[in-house]
């Protein structure tokens, strides 16, 4: 079946038509591009021969022919615009983060329950083949009991990065390190090992002079019992990402390339 698809903000958003919806012309069309910013609406619309574009989020929210609504605007932005969208019935696709307390994820939760619409978040490393394997393996029973695990992220982020105005900011992107960037394979180690039961965590901002958090250690215990170690930098001078999980019938590591963990 074809769907019909809206995308909102142009930054990622632009890649989610370039790498994904354009890529599968059988299954998606986008039929709409909304974004604040003239300039990225028009060069994308261009680029992408889309003719329907527009500034307002609430016109996408009336397109009777849209299936589905992307959502690729800034953290802030998205738990409101996510209730507007499963309000309308539509599917609706949102970029990480959701939103940013158990609180907001629990209204979040009710809304999608009743909403005749999907909701689907943007963990794109889930798709990754090692990582499919290695779930294959846990979901089989194979692995067995988990016991330990170590998560890093260790990337880079220089002032470049902080040009655009809303990273950084408590206000808009949210939260730091933890929040925007290990959240890919913190959420990969959950589903291997299972829920977090309770976290501790240390962090501090020390690569950059913003906000929030660059800089994170912090362990979790699991509701299996397992215990996790979590770190996370902006401010490594060369980038990872890795994961070593230790279950009682094998041990999975990943790759250590920095934006594939997946693999
Ligand atoms: N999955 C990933 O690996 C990944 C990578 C990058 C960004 N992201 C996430 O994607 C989201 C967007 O990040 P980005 O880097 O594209 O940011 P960005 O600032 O480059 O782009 C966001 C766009 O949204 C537009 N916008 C803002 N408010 C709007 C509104 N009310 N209606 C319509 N358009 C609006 C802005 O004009 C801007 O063009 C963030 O939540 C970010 O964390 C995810």
């Amino acid at each position: 079946m074809k769907r019909k698809v809206a995308v909102v903000g142009l930054g990622i958003g632009r890649a989610h038509i370039d790498e994904g919806f354009s890529k599968l012309p059988a299954q998606w069309e986008v039929g709409a591009i909304c974004d604040l910013d003239p300039a990225r609406l028009a060069r994308t619309g261009d680029e992408f021969a889309i003719a329907r574009r527009t500034a307002a989020f609430e016109e996408v929210l009336g397109m009777a022919d849209i299936d589905v609504i992307d959502i690729c605007t800034p953290p802030a932005l998205h738990r409101e615009q996510m209730l507007a969208a499963l309000a309308t019935g539509k599917h609706v696709i949102c970029e990480k983060p959701f939103v940013t307390s158990l609180a907001e994820m629990d209204t979040i939760e009710t809304a999608a329950a009743a909403a005749k619409g999907t909701l689907m978040p943007i963990f794109q490393y889930r798709w990754g083949d090692g990582f499919r394997r290695a779930l294959r393996v846990v979901r089989a029973g194979l692995a067995c009991t988990p016991y330990n695990a170590t998560v890093e992220t260790a990337w880079r982020r220089a002032q470049d990065y902080y040009d655009i105005k809303w990273h950084g900011t408590w206000a808009i992107e949210r939260g730091g390190c933890l929040l925007g960037h290990a959240i890919h394979i913190h959420d990969m180690m959950q589903e291997l090992m299972g829920d977090a039961a309770s976290a501790y965590a240390q962090v501090a901002t020390r690569v950059n002079p913003i906000e929030t958090e660059d800089c994170a250690a912090a362990t979790l215990r699991m509701a299996s019992g397992a215990v996790v170690a979590l770190a996370a930098t902006l401010g490594s001078a060369s980038e990872i990402s890795r994961m070593r999980l230790h279950f009682e019938n094998v041990t999975f590591e990943s790759c250590t390339e920095p934006y594939s963990p997946g693999n």
